[in-house]
């Protein structure tokens, strides 16, 4: 059953078609990377501005020299350690690589996936496009289902390989002009990844263009904002007597201060785990009838930087 359902995605890719598939980040939303054709159903799909480059899937490490020019050392260490897995790796572009992957830029993103799922389609079509299989902006899916409630029948097809383990997006280190930079905090912690490379990574961007490097992005429908542990109850005091809808989601279970008339969420107090139903407790709660959402502040620990970056941007999404 399940192999009929990959079989049947391995066609439709041959052909041009957008399949949604599961990895262990997030479901993506699936093309052949070599045909540009059905890259820009992708864009057309998620209501993506065409010039916003996508990460090109490979199934081993073999196929990095056909899509870049040069290889750092840095690559290789990084992609041995790490793939498959949640990281991906932005290198300059050989000119074959198409526009319509690249947003017409001189590097190219690439990540080998560690979803078996997402494995054999790579493997099956050579390379595959994916971004995250979210309307451009919104919260990424974790499930075949919020795929299929975003999509519908708008997609070829949604392969379901259960809710994806990492939970939030790869982490994306850039390796152009010799120096490592971290584009987008992710699934690999950047503290792991430093350990590898045996020195600091830079954390500001290079003036690229990258949707999730854009300040506001990840948002929920739900207004969200963010406080200190300290803060909360009174914050939520405050909106409930205002007639508000209130919903908190706390780091572990919440304090007796906090007033009953909140939704409260009880969030995991690890990093890895927190990360992992970020995105399906943001779904949950959208459509839930809460007019606004108070996240407790996570640690500011290397550990938890991706998931802080998450809620940041979902917050900015609704500041000024
Ligand atoms: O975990 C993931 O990476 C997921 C799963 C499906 O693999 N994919 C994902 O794709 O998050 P997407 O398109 O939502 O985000 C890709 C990010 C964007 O911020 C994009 O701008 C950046 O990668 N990117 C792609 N190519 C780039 C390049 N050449 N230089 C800099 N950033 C690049
Ligand atoms: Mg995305």
């Amino acid at each position: 059953m399940e192999q009929a359902q990959i079989d049947r995605a391995v066609a439709l890719l041959g052909v041009g078609g957008v399949v949604a598939f599961p990895t262990e980040t997030v479901y993506g939303l699936g093309a052949d990377a070599r045909n540009p054709a059905a890259v820009r159903r992708v864009f057309a799909i998620k209501g993506r501005p065409a010039e916003h480059p996508l990460i090109v899937h490979i199934a081993s490490i073999d196929w990095l020299g056909f899509w870049a020019r040069e290889i750092p050392a840095a690559a290789v260490e990084l992609a041995r350690a790490f793939w498959p897995g949640p990281l991906t790796l932005v290198l300059p572009r050989r000119h074959h690589v198409p526009d319509a992957v690249t947003g017409g830029q001189d590097s190219v993103a690439l990540r080998m996936p560690a979803h078996p799922m997402a494995l054999q389609l790579a493997a099956a079509t050579g390379a595959l496009v994916a971004p995250s299989a979210n309307r451009f902006g919104r919260v990424s899916p974790t499930t075949a289902e919020h795929v299929r409630v975003e999509f519908g029948a708008a997609v070829d097809l949604v392969l379901d390989g259960g809710p994806c383990p990492v939970g939030v997006e790869s982490t994306i280190i850039g390796l152009l002009g010799g120096v490592p930079r971290l584009l987008r905090p992710g699934g690999v912690a950047l503290d792991r990844i430093e350990a590898v490379l045996g020195r600091p990574v830079e954390r500001q961007d290079m003036g690229i263009r990258a949707p999730g490097l854009l300040p506001a992005h990840y948002a929920p429908a739900t207004p969200l904002s963010i406080h200190a542990r300290l803060d909360i109850a009174a914050v939520a005091r405050d909106l409930l007597r205002q007639g508000r809808r209130v919903a908190v989601m706390t780091l572990g279970e919440a304090g007796a201060d906090l007033p009953a008339a909140v939704h409260r969420l009880a969030m995991p107090t690890g990093a890895v785990a927190y990360a992992r139903v970020l995105y399906a407790t943001l779904r949950g709660l959208d459509g839930g009838g809460h007019d606004a959402l108070l996240v407790e502040a996570p640690p500011d620990a290397p550990e938890w930087l991706a998931v802080r970056d998450r809620l940041g941007r979902a917050a900015r999404a609704f500041a000024g």
